[in-house]
């Protein structure tokens, strides 16, 4: 059985030889942040992709996210570690069912959530992450806006917006459980504590916030808050992430495990990066329209 640092070695003398880079989600396993060359949000990791000069892009986060990469930099060799990380809410959204709603609502915009598949994001206009989704649904010129596929965000949205939006039926399963009990639970043992509430939670817990982050805005939160105590109310890997970050204060998590974002384990990076597995290959029509709304994003955030 090889050791986590013999891994670690190997990895690292692969990813020299290859001119690779290891993109990282903050929900991944903690062991992977040690041979990450970037861990970030959703629009970080867009970022990033978009910008790096490295020949391989190992992608270590759910589907949605390498496919992201893909979209962005196609004559780059993207490598998803394991097929099995994908994400539930992302498959709640297929391309023919939002054709059909469009047809119902000619006028609206579509804004697609970055949880989405390339064929998805190719049938919308513009995409959003949960760091940036109310400014990207201003942004549009139409008064109706079609939101996919996550409820929470879109009520989130909504709450802060004029425009008409118009919800989609989908919900992340770690966030959509977490509770007010839950969070009256934590803040009983923890008064001190200020709340960071991601937008992919329920309307109810949102109204307890002090504050409403992405995984990237909730690392600022932190930096920047006197507070010196976080009930955390996202994947419970945020945690560690934050701890790592900030070793001097304290997180008490409120919320599961995604079990699709564990998936990936050092192992899995090696063998992606010995084997140049497992490619992500896109349809070239769904990859450039899919581009345009990952684009006017970008452009504007
Ligand atoms: P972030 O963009 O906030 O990291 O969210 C991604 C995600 O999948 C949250 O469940
Ligand atoms: Fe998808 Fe939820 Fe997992 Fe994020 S936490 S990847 S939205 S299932």
């Amino acid at each position: 059985m090889t050791s986590n640092k013999d891994l670690i070695e190997k990895i690292m003398q692969l990813k020299k030889e290859k001119k690779a880079v290891i993109l990282v989600h903050n929900y991944i396993t903690s062991d992977i942040y040690d041979i990450a060359d970037y861990i970030g949000d959703s629009l970080d990791l867009s970022r990033k992709s978009a910008n790096t000069d490295a020949d391989i892009i190992v992608f270590c986060g759910v589907d949605f996210m390498a496919e992201c990469a893909k979209i962005l930099s196609p004559g780059k060799t993207v490598l998803h570690p394991k097929r099995e990380s994908t994400c539930p809410m992302a498959a709640m959204a297929e391309a023919d069912d939002l054709r059909k709603k469009k047809s119902e609502h000619p006028n609206a915009s579509v804004v697609c959530y970055v949880n989405t598949s390339a064929s998805v994001k190719a049938e919308s206009d513009i995409c959003c992450t949960s760091a940036n989704a109310i400014e990207i649904v201003n942004s549009v010129k139409e008064k109706e806006v079609l939101f996919v596929p996550d409820r929470n965000l879109c009520a989130y949205a909504q709450s802060k917006t004029d425009k008409k939006l118009i919800p989609w039926d989908g919900y992340c399963y770690v966030h959509d459980v977490i509770s007010i009990e839950d969070i009256k639970k934590a803040k009983e043992s923890h008064p001190d504590a200020h709340v960071m509430v991601h937008p992919e939670c329920s309307p109810d817990v949102i109204s307890m916030a002090d504050a409403v982050c992405s995984t990237g805005q909730m690392l600022d939160y932190a930096k920047k808050s006197s507070a010196t105590e976080f009930i955390v109310a996202t994947e419970e890997g945020m945690c560690a992430r934050l701890k790592r970050e900030f070793p001097g204060k304290k997180f008490y998590p409120v919320g599961g495990i995604c079990t699709q974002m564990k998936e990936i384990r050092l192992y899995d990076v090696y063998m992606a990066l010995k084997m140049n597995q497992f490619e992500i290959t896109l349809d070239e029509p769904v990859r450039k329209r899919a581009k345009k709304a990952l684009d006017r994003m970008l452009e504007l955030r």
